[in-house]
């Protein structure tokens, strides 16, 4: 079987990264992990990853000039490792339109909502905030507008009484990890295109 080469780009704990991860040591997982890039120098995730045995890199932006520069980069560590697939893991950089249109149709990402519900940040204090009896995540394809892209997987979690935003995440983010590894599969295998 033929597994596609795909790197996580993250900023963070890497949790999300993880369950890709573990998904992809299974022999019939349609993808393998090639790379792990992360924006912060100090994001937990490396670790994480270097544990697993995946190659990583770190660049701080701030040491670009400006987001294309930055791009650029992180695109020539993407073609180093051969990439044929691109997951956002926790990655809270907006992408420029040339690197996003370049990978159009090849990069996902995971966001904490029901989109096109809650776009953006904090998502879990808004759905609290707006009173809804329903919350969730939501896999999609990564297009130049924000939280944008065509939804590939969702699931959804109920709001309970009493919820806060830390509760309602972590409700949330055992569906992240249980939906992540479905969706990278389902690309990897071809079976959804956007
Ligand atoms: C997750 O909630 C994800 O949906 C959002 O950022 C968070 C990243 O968490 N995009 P982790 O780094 O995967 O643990």
């Amino acid at each position: 079987m033929i597994r596609k080469r795909t790197a996580i780009l993250i900023s963070g704990r890497g949790s999300n990264m993880l369950a890709l991860i573990e998904a992809a040591k299974a022999a019939d997982y349609p993808a393998e992990i090639v790379g792990v890039f992360s924006n912060k120098l100090d994001a937990g995730g490396l670790a994480i990853a270097r544990e697993h045995g995946i190659a990583t890199a770190a660049l701080s932006h701030r040491d670009y000039p400006d987001r294309a520069a930055f791009d650029t980069v992180i695109d020539a560590q993407l073609r180093e490792w051969g990439a044929e697939i691109v997951c956002l893991a926790g990655f809270m950089r907006v992408l420029s339109t040339p690197f996003v249109e370049h990978w159009r149709g090849r990069m996902l990402n995971i966001h904490p909502s029901l989109l096109p519900a809650f776009r953006g940040l904090d998502t879990h204090q808004r759905a609290l905030d707006a009173g809804v009896s329903e919350h969730g995540c939501t896999v999609h394809w990564v297009t130049p507008g924000l939280d944008e892209g065509d939804v590939i997987l969702q699931a959804r979690v109920p709001v309970l009484y009493g919820d806060t935003p830390d509760t309602l995440a972590a409700r949330i983010l055992v569906e992240e990890h249980r939906i992540y590894p479905i969706a990278l599969a389902t690309v990897a295998r071809g079976d959804v295109q956007t």
